[in-house]
């Protein structure tokens, strides 16, 4: 419950929706001056989505709607080949546009099929196409690039995107790590469908997300197809490659599940992996239906410091312990289903994982959320809990510190106090439901909140999310 966690604590969204609606205008602007087509004027696309936490991540100016992966990693060299299909539509007329890429070295990249100028910048791989792309109509970026992949180094000091391990990498991308093995629109605003082929050495097992397609083993190299239609922000993608045990079955539910265990955690992941149906059940009744189709875990065995909910399949450094499963299951309706549009909303990620595990040791015979709540209120004012408001971090450094999970989770135990149980649960489910594939604010949280209950809200929100201190009445 303390982070940063060793064991820690097909729609479109509204504002892409927003997007294209406007995106439509101009086309036919442009086609009533005759000038729509390959020929119409453009401007660059912004090189961040305008996040100020990480004003690099994301692009500005389209949409991607799929990444079709193609990879080949060689665990001795460390060496990554990769070929990336991006099909993108533009939401302005772009004379060029930026994608997420960091370190590995781009061989070559088409627009349309055609091959396009491009440039490095830091993080950023500038495409200038041939020729204008036409806002609201597809266009097909393929980028090929190849290198030793290393991970960022995110502000609070953790590292981030693909981590090498001595049998493989663990690839967990958030919050900027997606750029470090795939060129993306990296920020969580964007959300698209992903085919991940990664190629490895024959023994070991490459890791995505969603459904396994196929697997094939031939000239002493294994090649897994994997396949995620639901949309997913590029943070939660992996590719995770390791030597492991694999375990496949279909829930009940009907849910797939494909769990890979490093062996040398399989007698610690065991009894708390064989839950994983349970708890998927569980936090169905609780937040609504899994918001997927398929569902599992990757443990590694490597020293990350923290677990990552990458979608359907969370990602763990090692056997978690219940509650960790608890919480990164949580996120795959809180954070992945539902996802932020801004990383200062980080405590609807957060604070509701960290308090689906209140809720879960609170109906399996632990202690109450009340009495998780009242430990918590306990610290002195001087307490790190309190150093800035869990709605309003300041800065990326502050994003998985203990303020945000904890004082997130204490916020939700403040409105369901104030709602009483029958709202609060309603409520969490009218959100998943209302925003379940796509994206939700904190404004539309308390909105929503207030619309189910009837009663006026602001002070609460007020107070628990965006008082400096620690507040005074509880
Ligand atoms: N979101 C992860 C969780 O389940 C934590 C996490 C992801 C993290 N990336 C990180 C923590 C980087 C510290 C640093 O809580
Ligand atoms: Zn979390």
């Amino acid at each position: 419950m303390t982070p940063p966690r060793r064991q820690p604590a097909p729609r479109r969204t509204a504002a892409l929706r927003r997007e294209a609606v406007l995106a439509a205008v101009p086309v036919a602007v442009a086609a009533l001056l005759g000038a729509a087509g390959p020929t119409a004027a453009g401007t660059p696309g912004a090189s961040g989505a305008g996040d100020p936490y990480f004003p690099l991540s994301g692009n500005g100016g389209y949409h991607v709607r799929h990444y079709g992966l193609t990879l080949r990693y060689d665990t001795s060299s460390r060496h990554l080949d990769g070929r990336a299909v991006l099909t993108a539509r533009a939401t302005q007329n772009l004379s060029r546009f930026d994608l997420d890429l960091t370190g590995l070295k781009v061989t070559g990249v088409t627009a349309d099929g055609r091959s396009a100028v491009f440039r490095r910048d830091g993080q950023e791989l500038v495409v200038t196409p041939r020729h204008t792309l036409v806002a609201g109509r597809d266009f097909r970026i393929t980028v090929t690039y190849e290198g030793t992949p290393k991970p960022v180094t995110d502000p609070d000091g953790s590292a981030d995107g693909w981590i090498p391990t001595d049998d493989g990498a663990f690839v967990a991308g958030e919050p900027q790590g997606a750029m470090t093995w795939f060129p993306a629109n990296a920020h969580p605003r964007d959300k698209s469908s992903y085919d991940i082929t990664i190629t490895v050495p024959q023994g070991r097992t490459a890791v995505a997300n969603g459904v396994l397609l196929g697997q094939r083993t031939a000239h002493g190299r294994t090649t897994f197809r994997w396949r995620e239609t639901q949309p997913m922000a590029a943070y939660l993608a992996t590719a995770t490659v390791g030597k492991f045990k694999v375990e496949q079955y279909t829930t009940p539910d009907g849910i797939r599940v494909y769990n890979a265990v490093d062996p040398r955690e399989a007698s610690g992941a065991a009894p708390v992996l064989k839950k994983l149906p349970s708890v998927l059940r569980w936090e169905s009744e609780l937040f609504g239906p899994y918001p997927f189709r398929s569902a599992g875990a990757i443990v590694d065995h490597a020293n990350v410091g923290y677990a990552l909910e990458t979608q359907t399949r969370p990602l763990y450094d090692s056997a978690p312990d219940l509650s960790t499963l608890v919480h990164e299951s949580a996120h795959q309706w809180f954070g992945d289903s539902v996802s932020l549009t801004a990383w200062k909303d980080i405590w609807l990620n957060e604070g509701f994982a960290t308090y689906a595990e209140w809720l879960y040791a609170e109906q399996h015979g632990g202690d109450s959320a009340q009495k998780a709540f009242d430990a918590l209120y306990a610290r002195p004012a001087s307490d790190h809990l309190w150093a800035f408001p869990a709605g309003d971090p300041g800065s990326g450094k502050n994003i998985f510190d203990t303020p945000v999970y904890a004082r997130g989770a204490m916020t939700l135990h403040e409105l369901r106090k104030a709602v009483g149980d029958h709202d609060f649960f309603r409520i969490l489910r009218a959100w998943t439901a209302a925003h379940g594939g796509g994206h939700g604010t904190t404004a539309q949280f308390q909105r929503l909140a207030e619309q189910i209950s009837g009663k006026r809200l602001d002070g609460l929100f007020h107070t628990w999310l965006f008082t400096k201190g620690k507040p005074k009445n509880a």
